[in-house]
């Protein structure tokens, strides 16, 4: 089995090995001694592995439920919770008991939240089933839920006492958001690793998932350990980001994926980059080709103007510049505050 180790203020594990999902149960039990949990689902997973999770979970003796939600970030908000609520409350859990968040990274963040905030927080654990949970949103403590005005307006910072990640689960993740999620594998090469970067290049990421996950991991243990409140070092891991959120933005959330959007984001910023003179040449038209390569697109109709809008309304509450994560070369990123006003020129 692969561990990594997370020295946060509370320091849990994160275990990676196939099949890992059946022996929750042990894995739980040696990190807590609650009495009762709560899987916290959606439709979807909770239809493939909530039987497994469950049962492994009543075999060791806990006192089981599941509950489900509709699956979507759609249903990423504070109502979804307040059923999370409801339903723990109903199932008598005290501040001892457990939280077991099963799914996406929608589940993760809705679960997790729901734990941060249930009688004031207790404990839970993460079973990231989505390419993109296991590589990212199940590490790190973020937690949260969309409100009309935003995504990811509300949350808190609430870490895991222990991450179960079973590559198994990915066989059946549909295809879209197994490119997605490699958008961010593929960031993780650009900001810290080009080991990891040629190993994206020369084999097929999927052959070799695990060891892939835990070089992700690992990267981002390493930055929210130094970082765990998201001051400095953390805002690394918004390479490709902040333009692509903002034509997540543009097509409402629903013409490109988190991946997709993230994907463009990263070329156009290496070529502004490169532009510049701050980025070593080349280094675009790489992250061009693995993109590609991972089914990821790496161009986009709206314009520079368009993208810069977006940056502006966004980041209006934070003053007149952004920072914006640009790569000395591949492995090796930094940021630079640079003036709202002279985005567009930057990126155009
Ligand atoms: N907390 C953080 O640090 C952080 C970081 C990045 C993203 N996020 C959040 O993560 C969310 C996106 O995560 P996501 O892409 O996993 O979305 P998701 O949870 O909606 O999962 C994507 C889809 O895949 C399905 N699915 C998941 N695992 C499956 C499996 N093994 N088999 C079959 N189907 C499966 C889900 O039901 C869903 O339909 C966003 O809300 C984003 O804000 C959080
Ligand atoms: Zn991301």
């Amino acid at each position: 089995m692969r561990t990594v180790r997370v020295n946060t203020n509370t320091p849990y594990d994160i275990l990676i090995e196939r099949g890992l999902i059946a022996k929750t149960g042990e894995l739980v039990k040696s990190v807590s001694n609650s009495s009762k949990v709560c899987v916290i689902t959606d439709s979807n997973v909770g239809a493939i592995y909530g039987n497994t999770v469950v049962n492994s979970l009543k075999n060791e003796g806990f006192d089981t439920v599941m509950f489900t939600f509709e699956a979507g970030e759609k249903n990423k908000r504070l109502d979804t919770i307040s059923a999370m609520y409801s339903y723990m409350a109903d199932f008598n859990m005290s501040r001892r008991d457990l939280v077991v968040a099963l799914g996406g990274g929608v589940t993760g963040d809705m679960a997790g939240f729901a734990a941060a905030t249930y009688m004031r927080g207790i404990n839970f654990v993460q079973i990231p089933t989505s390419l993109l949970a296991q590589v990212d949103s199940s590490v790190g403590g973020k937690t949260g839920v969309d409100i009309e005005q935003g995504k990811n307006l509300v949350g808190a910072f609430h870490q895991p006492i222990l991450v179960i990640i079973d590559p198994d689960t990915l066989s059946t993740l549909p295809e879209l958001y197994l490119s997605d999620g490699m958008g961010e594998v593929i960031k993780y090469g650009c900001i810290k690793d080009e080991k990891l970067f040629e190993t994206l290049e020369n084999e097929n990421a999927f052959d070799i998932i695990d060891e892939i996950t835990e070089i992700c991991v690992s990267i981002k243990r390493d930055v929210v350990e130094r970082d765990e409140k998201e001051s400095g070092e953390r805002m690394l891991l918004n390479f490709g980001h902040t333009l692509g959120h903002s034509l997540e933005k543009i097509y409402n959330f629903e013409g490109l994926s988190h991946g997709q959007a993230v994907a463009i984001g990263m070329v156009m910023i290496a070529k502004a980059g490169e532009r510049a003179e701050l980025t070593e040449k080349g280094s675009a038209e790489r992250i061009k080709k693995l993109c590609e390569k991972y089914r990821l697109p790496t161009s986009d109709n709206a314009s520079a103007k368009d993208i810069a809008d977006i940056c502006r309304s966004d980041k209006k509450a934070s003053g007149g510049s952004v920072n914006l994560v640009l790569l000395h070369k591949i492995g090796d990123s930094f940021t630079k505050k640079t003036e709202l006003s002279k985005l567009e020129d930057f990126i155009g």
